[in-house]
């Protein structure tokens, strides 16, 4: 790949908003457990989710594995797992971890499934998908859902979309040739409200 059509990340998620992350309205997602069975996270399934923040997903990834499951979610910075600690942390099926997702700490080849949601756009993409691959099972399945273009996206305000400026986006076309070029194999894509947000699986 033409390393100036690389991915380069331009910011880190500013912890003193991690608030503005739990509120459905300005995440312009109603039903986070829907979006996820939709993403493929089903019953009983050992989940990773990456750059968990202050956990808008966490409990619908743990509603969706079910008694069988469990679920680790892992973040970088320590202010953004404040609020995910309130609510959830004597969940018994979940693992709360303060790590940086380029090396995890995670066993090899241990877990069904990696979600990483609003996040790989403020990371090396390339080195994230290395990880991702050293701790998913042979055949585990990647599941990312991330900011597509800025033309989709509602207005925040007159003139501002919602979402990153588009030019600190990870754009669809290029995750999904980035995965392609790594060797993963694309298994199901899919746009929500005219491709503001995408998601892409791959295996
Ligand atoms: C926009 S937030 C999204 C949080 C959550 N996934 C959600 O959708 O509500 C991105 C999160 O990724 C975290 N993050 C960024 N780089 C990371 C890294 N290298 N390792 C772990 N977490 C990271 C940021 O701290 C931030 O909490």
């Amino acid at each position: 790949m033409d390393s100036l059509e690389k991915h380069h990340p331009k910011h880190l998620f500013d912890p003193t908003r991690a608030a503005s992350l739990l509120d459905p309205q300005r995440r312009l997602i109603a039903d986070p457990l829907e979006v996820v069975k939709t993403m493929g996270i089903v019953s009983g399934m050992r989940v990773v989710e990456l750059g968990c923040g202050a956990g808008f997903f966490t409990h619908a990834l743990l509603e969706a594995v079910g008694d069988g499951g469990r679920v680790v979610a892992l973040e970088l910075q320590e202010a953004m797992l404040a609020l995910l600690q309130e609510r959830l942390a004597s969940h018994p099926r979940l693992e709360i971890r303060l790590a940086n997702l380029l090396e995890s700490g995670l066993e090899t080849g241990g877990w069904d499934a990696v979600f990483v949601a609003f996040t790989l756009h403020e990371v090396a993409v390339e080195a994230a998908l290395l990880e991702i691959r050293r701790i998913l099972r042979p055949g585990g399945l990647l599941s990312i859902l991330d900011w597509g273009y800025a033309q989709g996206c509602p207005e925040r305000e007159p003139g501002r979309k919602a979402g990153p400026p588009e030019a600190e986006r990870l754009l669809p076309d290029l995750l999904r040739r980035q995965l392609r070029e790594s060797g993963w194999r694309e298994t199901a894509y899919g746009e929500r409200m005219d491709g503001c947000h995408y998601w892409v699986n791959a295996r």
